[in-house]
């Protein structure tokens, strides 16, 4: 299974990429994740991303591009991929339709102000990488990952005025793209409001697996 999963920042397409990697047994491949890692790593390309992230704005094309391009071709995504934040640009999308073809593209949608609250209540394992919710999705002991105990941190884009300018260079950059995979037959449109077990349902009744 090939997937794409769109949607604005907070629509849950980590906390639905993770369920749906687990259940169809390919990689969850998040370009966010990836630049976080180079960011933390103080590679070339996370120093130049860095900027971009911090003011909310996208990772220019050609950096994003050719990053995933490389995780993409590595061995464990020959059989297929969850694709949790790329394509984000119609530039991004066709680079994407050369490289391989996708089944699907799940379209996670959800009102602006419950994707604030989304994003300002999250906590982050910066270890492991899991993902928690202060209120709706809360780790067992209180500011510690479930899985490997480490410390939750706060993601610096996660800022309120940081998160509605990822909104809306959603609204403006990537919410085309919901048109261009429609016209292409592969959009599955999904409400992202409720539990988690929920919109993970909704996404395979509308995957039909
Ligand atoms: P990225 O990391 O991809 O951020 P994003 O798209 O803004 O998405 P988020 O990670 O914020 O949210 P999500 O939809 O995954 O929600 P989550 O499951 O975590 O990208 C970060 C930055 O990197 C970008 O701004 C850009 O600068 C750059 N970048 C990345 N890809 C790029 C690209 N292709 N091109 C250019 N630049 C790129 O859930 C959110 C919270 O809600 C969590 O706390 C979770 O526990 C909780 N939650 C989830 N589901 C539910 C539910 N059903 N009910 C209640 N709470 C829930």
């Amino acid at each position: 299974m090939r997937l794409v999963l769109l949607g604005p920042p907070g629509a849950g397409k980590g906390t639905q990429a993770a369920k749906l990697s687990h259940k169809l047994g390919v990689p969850r491949v998040s370009t966010g994740d990836i630049l976080r890692r180079n960011v933390a790593e103080e590679t070339d390309l996370g120093r130049k991303a860095q900027s971009f992230m911090e003011k909310g704005g996208l990772v220019p094309d050609d950096m994003v591009i050719a990053m995933t391009e490389r995780r993409l071709r590595e061995a464990d995504a020959k059989q297929g991929f969850i694709l949790d934040g790329f394509p984000r640009t119609i530039a991004q999308a066709e680079a994407l339709a050369k490289l391989t073809p996708v089944d699907a593209v799940v379209n996670l949608f959800l009102e602006p102000e419950e994707l604030i609250k989304r994003n300002t209540g999250r906590r982050v394992c910066p270890k492991c990488e899991s993902v928690y919710h202060v209120l709706t999705n809360p780790p067992r002991k209180a500011g510690h990952c479930d899985r490997c105990g480490s410390p939750l941190t706060v993601r610096p884009d996660d800022r309120e005025e940081v998160v509605r300018a990822r909104i809306e260079t959603h609204e403006n950059l990537t919410e085309p793209l919901i048109r261009y995979y429609r016209d292409r037959g592969l959009l599955v449109e999904v409400y992202a409001s409720g539990l988690i077990d929920e919109i993970f349902q909704r996404i395979l009744e509308g995957l039909r697996i």
